[in-house]
């Protein structure tokens, strides 16, 4: 599968979940946008079957190469980007797992518990994994409430599994709304709700990356004991600044993705 193909087959999932990300692509692109992706960030365990270094196969392999190592010690997440090597139009992948040894028992327990629930053909096989949506059998809604006060992050995890937590807008490759200002009016004026945790605009032009997103919508899930009403995923924007060598910095900042983070927060 050609890294393309990865990115189409990401994008049908998480759409999907995520219909008011369809519809916003669809806005931009009936306003005669080019809507290219800057990045595809997707969440893990740091357990060795699942982290970091599994879920990126399929891009190392693909002619992906690592490019940037974060640490998010707030969320205690770490986190790895990586770009294509030659192909510059090419979405970057960000990948983070969570350091389950930071939390309680209780989340650490069942964090290992579904990981040994994936059928052996899935964790032999990273490309198989990534597409696997929630490779564990639902856990229960009181399970969820339960970690979700510790960390939102596992709980989402728990819930949704592999697959995009969010795409991103390069907002540097449209036309008319060519900044996070004017996309932010454009997408408001049409009735969706922007993350205002720290502001709607994360960053500054000085750290070289401005960002924004949708708050996440929610729907109903299917969990252990029926369907309960859970936040899905939201729509991210991202305006990059050029570095003093004249080339656009591609990297992330971590005290905005602190604040996009909870953009999936009830
Ligand atoms: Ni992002």
């Amino acid at each position: 599968m050609s890294y393309q193909q990865i990115f189409e087959r990401l994008w049908e999932d998480y759409s999907t979940r995520n219909p008011n990300a369809r519809r916003i692509h669809t806005l931009l692109a009936n306003a005669g946008e080019n809507v290219i992706n800057d990045h595809v960030a997707i969440r893990t365990f740091n357990d060795k079957r699942v982290n970091i270094d599994v879920l990126s196969k399929p891009f190392l392999d693909n002619g992906y190469v690592e490019k940037g190592v974060y640490d998010f010690p707030v969320k205690k997440l770490d986190a790895k980007h990586f770009e294509h090597e030659s192909d510059i139009s090419a979405p970057k992948v960000f990948i983070s797992e969570l350091r389950t040894e930071e939390f309680s028992e209780i989340l650490q327990a069942e964090s290992k518990k579904v990981i040994d629930q994936i059928p052996k053909d899935l964790l032999n096989n990273p490309e198989l994994l990534l597409f696997s949506k929630r490779p564990w059998p639902a856990v229960s809604y009181d399970l969820y409430e339960k970690i979700f006060k510790e960390s939102e992050y596992a709980a989402w995890l728990l819930a949704y599994g592999y697959g995009a937590n969010h795409f991103t807008v390069n907002v540097n490759a449209l036309k008319k709304y060519d900044t996070l200002e004017k996309l932010n009016k454009f997408i408001e004026d049409h009735g969706y709700v922007l993350n205002d945790s720290g502001g709607k605009i994360k960053g500054t032009p000085e750290v070289l990356l401005e960002q924004s997103s949708t708050m996440a919508e929610k729907h109903l899930l299917e969990f252990a004991d029926g369907k309960h009403e859970v936040t899905t995923c939201y729509y991210e924007f991202a305006k990059r600044y050029k570095q003093p060598d004249g080339k656009f910095y591609q990297g992330f900042v971590a005290s905005s993705a602190d604040k996009l983070f909870e953009s999936t927060n009830k």
